[in-house]
């Protein structure tokens, strides 16, 4: 049975659609939470999903061993970024080779990299007024943004949108993909 632990900075409302998604499959569990942001509502979200949850530092993320130390105390499998917006060190990514997984609010290589995250994607978008934009789940890697694509998916970027419309659409295809896309990085195409 994959542990998934799930890494959030902000709303979480990934997170929650990650943790029902897989409510209803006995093959997953999702032992702990985890925050860098000891206000981020993703907190209140998983004691209503009665998951654990706990906040860390940058130091202790960024010291060697601690996290990687306890993510391994949970018998973490896969480790899902959602919506969490520190680089992920080194460390980690020696302890879970290709086990960390991303989603990107918009199709990269293109509005990525540091400081690219939540509303400065979409407003990045709208001032440049691309015709599309859209999310990328991918594999992480030493760069932010960088690592291989699983999965992109497109949405128009209509003439009247404001970043919070434009946000809300994104999020619409976030929620359809992001556990589907997961599910397949856990079992492959053998779904059952
Ligand atoms: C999501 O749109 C996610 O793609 C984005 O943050 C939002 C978090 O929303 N992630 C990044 O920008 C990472 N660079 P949520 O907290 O409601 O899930």
């Amino acid at each position: 049975m994959p542990n998934i632990v799930i890494l959030a900075s902000g709303s979480g409302s990934n997170a929650q659609r990650i943790a029902e998604f897989f409510s209803g499959d006995d093959r997953v569990h999702i032992p702990l939470i985890l925050s860098n942001n000891p206000r981020a509502y993703v907190l209140e979200r998983a004691q209503s999903l009665g998951i654990p949850a706990r906040v860390f530092s940058r130091e202790e993320f960024y010291a060697p061993g601690s996290i990687v130390s306890l993510l391994q105390e949970q018998n973490a499998d896969w480790i899902v970024l959602a919506g969490f917006l520190w680089k992920v060190p080194d460390a980690l990514l020696r302890a879970f080779p290709g086990r960390i997984i991303n989603i990107h609010p918009a199709l990269l290589p293109d509005y990525g990299g540091k400081g690219m995250y939540g509303h400065h994607v979409h407003e990045a978008v709208l001032r440049d007024g691309r015709p599309q934009s859209g999310i990328t789940i991918h594999y992480v890697n030493e760069q932010y943004d960088a690592g291989e694509v699983i999965l992109q998916a497109r949405c128009p970027v209509l003439p009247s949108d404001t970043p919070d419309s434009l946000a809300a659409r994104v999020h619409t295809l976030e929620y359809a993909f992001y556990p589907v896309a997961l599910q397949w990085c856990f079992f492959g195409s053998n779904q059952s």
